[in-house]
């Protein structure tokens, strides 16, 4: 999401930028964008789309100097467009920013009644005009960027640079990546290793809360609130093709870790946490609409029909409201009885599925009201929708979706809550119970990830099978498709998700020892059941792998027990997902099969 690229130094820096900002296009960008100091001026250029678009401007229009900031930018506040490209320029500052500022709407209220004129929709430009009205007041760069720390709240990577002084770059880092080359005679910033490669091994990673200064000379890190900070350079052995996977051997792998940060960022300035209601601007749903809500229809394809199938439990238990979920593919062919009173909900990662947009285009035009959750700022679905909730998962390269669905579940527990609040069928005290924790969850998932190496142990044990069943119930159901569609996709091994009931209703015939099958058994209203269920294929000597919370549930009925932290019934499947995409992906890697573009799939399904 977004890349960033400083340079100060004594070449020609254009190029640099956007070499760097190549090295960054694994992370989606839909505009770019450099400022460059040609020590006098600060020239910018930027541009609409991919970085040939900024190329072409550079080339009609160059800027020389050797000191100069670059970004991509994956839209998140406003469409992608190059007004709000970056970067952002108020009087002598230009800036470029990764991340969310969460107050922007309070501080542009107050900038504007301080007459200051915004140029972009965006929440970065905010930054640029609080730096530079810190210069006017005589403050030093460097402290006008700490001042300006003071009074922003949400995740950022900033770079900022002044037409006043050519010789220096400030950088501040909360939440969003930064990372810095130290080269002889010359400094580098970027949001990633891969582009500071070309010109440095010797890095230095900031931590949240700190900020620095680089010139030719070196670099100055001091925490915001003023301590020095004194830390060595570390030296890059990567090859630039692991750099750019951040040293994990595939996007999937790196993107399973990236969960946590992704949560974080879709829960990130949404939550009102004291009154359980979500900010409806971008949704377009406040409480008198939520009252007229007659029924809801997910709609969905692949991974983000199973959190859809998610969305409809919690709908209905949270917010009383008939929810159904249903395959966009199957939809419009069957004339479907959608209209007035209706909510549609269409869910996508890409935000450009062929049968989801067109299912929801279909209940569109019979007169539904059409909210999208989608992950891609300004695509084809959110563009058709009336409203959107966006799950800021940061772009997903490995086709086998994972951080965006549990970015997708989140979004929608998030917004079922919402929706119970405003209809009055969820109490403020459990909605705050629910909500506190909620947040915890990024952290009790970093827990679950650290078991990764157990999990590994496990994927060898069932390497060569040809066959698996996932078994869960209640919520975990869902859970148990998506673990199968995951292990199937990209490892090949056939497998079955079914809801734990249904097994004597015919899957049972499939048990035997070399049967693996995943059961789902969290301490939740329906494990006394799920344990039947078990029993059920135990006593086939089916070869058990339990997930769990409590140890002591499966010890002695499993092969296998993967633990992963106990929470509430509601956010359980955003913990025990963890377990089973490792389990596939490991299962896919040790069969040596092409894990982030398996055979056949597409990231991104545009014909029907
Ligand atoms: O972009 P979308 O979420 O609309 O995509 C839907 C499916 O194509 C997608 O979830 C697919 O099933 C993934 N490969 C699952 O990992």
């Amino acid at each position: 999401m977004c890349g960033i690229i400083g340079y100060v130094g004594t070449e020609e820096c254009a190029p640099i930028l956007l070499e760097g900002l190549r090295r960054l296009e694994y992370r989606g960008y839909d505009s770019a964008g450099v400022a460059v100091h040609d020590g006098r001026e600060l020239n910018v250029r930027r541009a609409a789309g991919k970085l040939t678009a900024l190329g072409d401007v550079l080339a009609r229009d160059p800027v020389h100097g050797t000191t100069g900031i670059g970004h991509t930018r994956w839209a998140t506040h406003g469409k992608p467009a190059e007004r709000n490209a970056h970067p952002h320029v108020s009087g002598d500052i230009a800036v470029v920013h990764n991340g969310i500022i969460e107050n922007h709407v309070e501080l542009k209220r107050s900038l504007k009644e301080q007459g200051r004129e915004f140029h972009s929709d965006t929440d970065t430009e905010i930054v640029a005009h609080l730096v530079d009205l810190a210069t006017q007041r005589g403050l030093d760069l460097f402290e006008a960027v700490r001042e300006t720390l003071k009074v922003i709240r949400g995740a950022y990577a900033i770079a900022v640079l002044s037409r006043a002084d050519s010789s220096r770059i400030v950088l501040a880092k909360n939440a969003s990546p930064l990372v810095l080359g130290v080269g002889e005679g010359v400094m580098l910033a970027a949001s990633d290793v891969p582009a500071l490669l070309a010109h440095s091994r010797d890095v230095i990673f900031l931590e949240d809360g700190e900020m620095a200064e680089i010139t030719r000379k070196g670099a100055r890190i001091e925490t915001v609130a003023g301590v020095a900070v004194e830390r060595a350079a570390v030296r890059i052995t990567w090859s630039l093709m692991q750099a750019e996977r951040g040293g994990y051997k595939h996007f999937m792998l790196k993107e399973v870790h990236e969960q946590p940060r992704a949560l974080e960022d879709t829960l990130r300035g949404r939550v009102l946490l004291e009154d359980g209601l979500l900010e409806p601007g971008e949704m377009g749903i406040g409480v008198d609409d939520a009252k007229a809500i007659k029924r809801v229809v997910f709609l969905a394809c692949g991974t983000s029909f199973h959190a859809a199938l998610h969305g409809r439990y919690l709908l209905e238990a949270l917010a009383r409201v008939p929810a159904v979920a249903e395959l966009a593919s199957e939809f419009r062919y069957r004339d479907p009885v959608v209209g007035e009173g209706d909510l549609v909900i269409a869910v996508s990662q890409s935000g450009e599925t062929a049968d989801t947009l067109a299912a929801a285009k279909e209940a569109k035009e019979r007169g539904a009201r059409i909210l999208a959750v989608v992950n891609v700022q300004g695509s084809a679905i959110a563009r058709m929708a009336h409203g959107t909730l966006y799950t800021h998962a940061g772009p997903e390269i490995g086709v086998a979706s994972t951080k965006c669905f549990t970015a997708q579940l989140a979004a929608l527990t998030m917004l079922a809550i919402h929706l119970g609040r405003s209809r009055g069928t969820l109490g403020a005290e459990k909605a705050r119970a629910l909500l506190g924790e909620f947040v915890q969850i990024p952290h009790k998932m970093r827990t679950a990830l650290e078991g990764a190496k157990h999990v590994e142990s496990v994927a060898r044990s069932i390497l060569h099978t040809r066959d698996a069943l996932f078994l869960g119930r209640g919520l975990s159901s869902a859970i148990a498709l998506e673990g199968a569609l995951k292990l199937k996709e990209i490892s090949y091994v056939h497998a079955e998700g079914y809801a734990g009931g249904e097994m004597k209703h015919g899957p049972l015939a499939l048990v035997d020892r070399d049967m693996p099958v995943v059961c789902l058994l969290p301490s939740d209203s329906t494990l006394e059941k799920m344990l039947s269920n078990v029993q059920e294929v135990r006593a086939r000597d089916g070869n058990v792998i339990a997930i769990v919370d409590d140890e002591s549930v499966a010890k002695d009925l499993a092969t296998y027990t993967i633990k992963v932290p106990a929470t509430v019934e509601a956010l359980t499947p955003l913990l025990t997902i963890v377990p089973l995409q490792l389990l596939s992906y490991y299962v896919a890697d040790l069969r040596g099969t092409d894990v982030d573009q398996p055979r056949n799939l597409a990231k991104t399904v545009t014909v029907e």
